[in-house]
């Protein structure tokens, strides 16, 4: 199977990915996360788009492609793909459409997880992030504490927030999924294989809503 999530900043992307990936045994390619590994361990990749996130914007589609078709070619383009946060233009859509037809391979179903932008405000202000390399924890302040503050249930390491959570920083980039990402909607419907789900719905809520979708498009047996 391979699965893409879309979603404005905070919908949920990185929370739900992790849950499909371990049910569906998937492979989870984040780019946020890729680049963000790439930042902390300062890579040329990572100097280069190190500005870009941190300002909210967008980094080019040429390094973005190029990134994720390596990562697809080093795990093998057969397997099954947990796309978190990748297309996120027109262009990256295309280009990935192009690469995966290359191969007899193409995506099976786009969840759009819309979501309200007070939920989205308070979601990414309360996020907390582990800063250990290959650690996905992610915890929220008041939804989803950590046992002990500041400090990663999973591995230990030094939870932090992430530099493009700031509230100024967070509304461009709303701004930029509404110009840049939004289109892929469109995109992605007229391929018949988007899905609209709810994105304010609880954790277990929105489990519950696409166990149901993916029985009904017989993508689990
Ligand atoms: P990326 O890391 O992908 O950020 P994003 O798309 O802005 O989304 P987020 O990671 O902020 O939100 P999410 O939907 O994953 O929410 P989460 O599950 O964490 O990209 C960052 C930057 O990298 C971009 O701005 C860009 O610069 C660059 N980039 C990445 N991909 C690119 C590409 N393809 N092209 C060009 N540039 C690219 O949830 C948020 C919080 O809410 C968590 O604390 C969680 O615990 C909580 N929560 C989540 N869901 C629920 C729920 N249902 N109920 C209660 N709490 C919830
Ligand atoms: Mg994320």
């Amino acid at each position: 199977m391979k699965l893409l999530l879309i979603g404005p900043p905070g919908a949920g992307k990185g929370t739900h990915a992790k849950i499909y990936c371990k049910k569906f045994n998937l492979i989870n390619l984040a780019t946020g996360d890729i680049l963000r590994a790439n930042i902390r361990s300062g890579t040329p990749l990572g100097q280069k788009a190190k500005e870009t996130i941190e300002a909210g914007n967008l980094v080019s589609d040429e390094l973005v492609n190029q990134m994720v078709f390596e990562e697809i070619k080093s795990f093998g383009v057969d397997k099954g793909y947990l796309f978190d946060g990748y297309p996120r233009t027109l262009g990256q859509a295309k280009a990935l459409d192009d690469f995966l037809a290359k191969e007899g391979q193409k995506l099976d179903a786009v969840l759009d997880l819309a979501t309200s932008e007070e939920l989205i405000m308070f979601r990414l202000s309360g996020r907390r992030i582990c800063t250990s390399d290959g650690c996905k924890g992610n915890f929220h302040i008041t939804n989803m504490p950590s046992k002990i503050e500041g400090v990663c249930d999973l591995c230990g390491g030094k939870l932090v927030q992430r530099k493009d959570d700031k509230p100024e920083t967070i509304k461009h980039r709303l701004e930029t999924y509404e110009k840049e990402t939004m289109p892929l909607l469109d995109y992605y419907r007229k391929q018949r294989i988007l899905h609209d789900i709810d994105g304010d719905l609880s954790i277990p809520d929105l489990q519950d809503v696409t166990d149901k979708l993916f029985e009904e498009l017989k993508l689990v047996k």
